[in-house]
């Protein structure tokens, strides 16, 4: 056939053959998704949409596909497509809408959940309610989301959904004595898991609650005994004092994280550690313009191997979570990747680095003397130390409501100068954003000498 060749438009009967083929090869992609074949599901559905392009069903059931295999913005283009075919209604819509929420892209989440919401009354579509809720705490309006959820729980008082978004907004407005009558009342309908977090949450906020925060986390694990979050923060709420988040906790935790963190991190939560490693490591005073070896301690899905990849000869990773490995393996920045808890060892080999980084890592480490101990035998002289942590204002470590640890600037001073380091720097910054407030936090350099 020569490239010039002329296509005609179908006769109206290949048309309908098209269609037809449409709706078997979406049907049996329907089937293999529900099965949890995700990858044949998407290869039956490809053909669909082949088939018949303007298949609104097939493009909304690719969507799907591409989601459940982390192609957000494939999902995206196939719901727009809908959209632009003038075949979207409330679900289409609602839908495009949470995935641009999972692309971080709040505001045009939200014109779409208005879209779909279109006055349907709360009491009948309460989803679609708590979706735009969602996307407007992501642009960071606060209040606009609670009287949603609000409005929801009025129109359905039973409703543990609506009350998990309430109680779950309120909290992020640090209104906690609402966020505890929210779970309460909703309690009473029904008892989860989730309702009980939130609710011990809120409890370990108020003074002289800690028993009954306690009381509530020890019910969440009840009801779900895997659920390592709430086993922690019994431990925390209990008075455990706790020196580090336990490692297979950690684990769990971050295993279940792996898929969207970058996602999540990078596009929702405006994650600038990374950055900011290695703006500390190339520094005109104290740092290098090139590595011979770096060690990035609690590497994750190798964000700061990306950041940092091309100023080093050598490039180490080291976590306690597979999947987080695994995440960071598929980007090939690494020279050697090793699961190890750093509380227990700092890997095998022994080799001397030029420098260790730990980016958002002392969140699950609140002792830091031991680490600090670990990190300097592994580095050569003059090797820098990067690390990050939460600031708290007061005590040397201590258990945020997050569950993660947050540090004193004069405790982690302290201990990383009796490790035998001379600190260079400890520069007060934004690390993140946490339910659209700043995390503030400090990004210290400390060097051996
Ligand atoms: C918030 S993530 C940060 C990941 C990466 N440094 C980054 O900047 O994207 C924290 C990482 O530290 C790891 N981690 C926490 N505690 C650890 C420990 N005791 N040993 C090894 N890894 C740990 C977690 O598994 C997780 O991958």
């Amino acid at each position: 056939m020569s490239l010039d060749t002329t296509i005609d438009a179908p006769a109206p009967d290949a048309r309908g053959h098209a269609a037809a083929d449409a709706a078997a090869l979406r049907a049996e992609a329907s089937a293999l998704l529900a099965s949890g074949d995700v990858r044949a599901a998407l290869a039956a559905v490809e053909r669909a949409v082949l088939a018949d392009e303007g298949d609104a069903d097939a493009l909304v059931l690719r969507a799907d596909c591409r989601a459940a295999l982390g192609d957000l913005a494939g999902a995206t283009d196939d719901l727009a497509q809908v959209v632009s075919l003038g075949k979207a209604g409330p679900d289409t819509l609602d839908r495009l809408g949470c995935r641009l929420q999972e692309l971080g892209l709040f505001d045009q989440a939200v014109v779409c959940h208005v879209r779909a919401v279109d006055a349907a009354p709360p009491e009948r579509h309460p989803e679609l309610y708590l979706h735009l809720g969602a996307a407007m705490l992501g642009q960071g309006n606060h209040k606009a989301a609670v009287e949603l959820f609000e409005a929801v729980l009025a129109a359905r008082p039973a409703d543990a959904k609506a009350a998990l978004s309430l109680s779950g907004a309120l909290l992020q407005m640090k209104d906690y004595r609402r966020a505890a009558e929210v779970c309460r009342a909703a309690l009473e309908a029904v008892d989860t898991t989730e309702l009980r977090h939130n609710l011990g949450t809120a409890l370990s906020m108020m003074p002289g609650e800690k028993e009954a925060a306690a009381d509530a986390f020890r019910r969440a694990v009840e009801l779900d005994p895997g659920n390592g979050h709430a086993r922690h923060m019994l431990s925390v709420a209990s008075g455990e004092r706790m020196e580090a988040m336990p490692g297979e906790i950690v684990a769990g935790t971050f295993d279940g994280y792996a898929s969207y963190y970058d996602a999540d991190m990078v596009e929702k939560l405006r994650y600038r550690v990374p950055g900011l490693v290695r703006r500390a490591l190339l520094d005109p005073f104290y740092g290098k313009r090139r590595f011979g070896a770096i060690l990035d301690v609690g590497c994750g899905t190798g964000l700061v191997g990306l950041m940092v990849r091309d100023v080093t000869d050598h490039l180490k990773g080291v976590d306690v979570s597979r999947n987080m490995l695994l995440q960071a393996a598929s980007k090939n920045l690494y020279d050697g990747l090793e699961v190890a808890d750093v509380n227990e060892s700092l890997g095998t080999d022994d080799r001397l680095y030029d420098a260790a980084v730990a980016a958002d890592v002392c969140g699950y480490i609140g002792r830091l003397d031991g680490l600090a101990a670990k990190i300097f035998a592994r580095l050569a002289p003059g090797g820098l130390f990067v690390f990050s942590v939460e600031r708290h204002p007061t005590e040397d470590y201590a258990v945020l409501g997050s569950g993660r640890f947050a540090h004193s600037r004069d405790y982690v001073k302290r201990t990383v100068e009796q490790a035998g380091f001379l600190v260079r720097s400890m520069a007060p910054e934004r690390l993140r954003v946490n339910a659209g407030l700043p995390v503030e936090g400090i990004v210290v350099v400390a060097q051996r000498p």
